[in-house]
């Protein structure tokens, strides 16, 4: 058994200008340990789909689907038993430190909140543990720094802080949702670094999401790219460079610098992402596909496997036709 299995998991919203399709059919699995990177441009459902799992969505919201956690359901799950998964099981770091850490509240004291409720010991105990993963986390003379209020931190070291505050309880899995997206490249590459030390330190299981592919490279087993609110492409991280067949993944990988090639001309993806709410009836992405043919705009590609090395899902009609020549991670 899986330690996260997510089976045709959907996200719609309801709105005054109808229902919005924000994820849709989402499936994977991940064991103990993994990493799933979940990639794709801005409004492509890549934050609602997590948060769906963790059961986070917002009021309007329809989820369907299944979502099992070490065999447990957590889709329909009472709110009383998942407050008691999320933070002890389940932890995330969401986009924005400075919306999740509290301002007026010491850094000691959020850490410590975590831990007293989720593992019912002293204010001692979690203080000294508070100390402990600030240190792991590379914060120096945590001792000191706890007693610190969040805007006394810098931008790099407050998403150390929510990492710390995230792995307070040793969660099974962790979901870091952008956790580098505000930060210069040069800390962006040490929280990297630390997350992965900290997920073999732990063995976590972690889901990443970025909308930089090049993130995904050094830091993930698997990856997901998604367009439009659906998974397009889905394979192991070498398969994936070695090998991408996605239209929107060359997109993507045209997009991003590459430190073998550093003179190359970087390509922007043209057009707009879609309008969820009036998704064409074909290939989501078929108004700004190159390929596209008339197929495209009338039918749906569904997920097929290329049959590389591993599994390796492509939602495109011409994937076979039009494979691309890989690249070195
Ligand atoms: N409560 C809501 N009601 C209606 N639409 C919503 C609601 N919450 C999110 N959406 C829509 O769902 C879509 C997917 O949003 P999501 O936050 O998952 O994108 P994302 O891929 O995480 O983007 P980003 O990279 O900007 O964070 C967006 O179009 C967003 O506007
Ligand atoms: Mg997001």
């Amino acid at each position: 058994m899986s330690l996260l299995e997510v089976k045709d998991l959907n996200v719609q919203f309801k709105t005054n200008d109808g229902l919005i399709s924000a994820v849709n059919q989402i499936n994977f699995t991940l064991n103990e340990g993994e990493t799933l990177g979940i990639v794709g441009e801005s409004g492509s459902g890549k934050s609602q789909t997590v948060l769906a799992l963790m059961g986070l969505s917002a009021s309007n919201a329809v989820v369907s689907g299944s979502v099992k956690l070490n065999g447990k359901e957590l889709i329909g799950m009472p709110t009383k038993a998942l407050n008691q998964i999320r933070g002890d099981e389940v932890s995330m770091i969401f986009q924005d430190p400075m919306t999740s850490l509290n301002p007026y509240i010491t850094v000691e004291a959020q850490l410590s909140e975590t831990m007293m409720i989720h593992q019912n010991c002293s204010k001692a105990e979690a203080r000294k543990h508070a100390i402990e993963m600030l240190d792991a986390v590379h914060i120096p003379d945590a001792a000191n720094r706890v007693k610190l209020y969040p805007h006394e931190f810098s931008g790099g070291m407050r998403q150390r802080v929510m990492i710390a505050m995230a792995l307070m309880c040793k969660p099974k899995l962790l979901v870091a949702d952008e956790p580098t997206t505000a930060l210069d490249v040069t800390v962006q590459a040490q929280i990297l670094k630390l997350l992965k030390e900290l997920q073999n330190e732990f063995k976590m299981a972690t889901i990443l999401i970025t909308h930089d592919i090049g993130v995904v490279a050094g830091a993930c087993d698997r990856v997901m790219v998604m367009y439009g609110g659906s998974p397009v492409e889905s394979a192991d991280i070498d398969d994936l460079f070695a090998n991408y067949y996605h239209p929107y993944t060359s997109g993507l990988m045209a997009a991003t610098p590459r430190v073998d090639l550093p003179t190359a001309k970087l390509q922007a993806i043209p057009g707009e992402p879609p309008d969820l709410s009036h998704l064409p009836v074909g290939c989501a992405f078929s108004p700004r596909c190159p390929r596209a043919t008339e197929k495209c705009t009338e039918k749906k590609p569904v997920l097929e496997d290329m049959h590389d090395k591993h599994p390796h899902y492509v939602a495109c009609f011409h994937a076979k036709e039009t494979a691309n020549e890989g690249v070195q991670p």
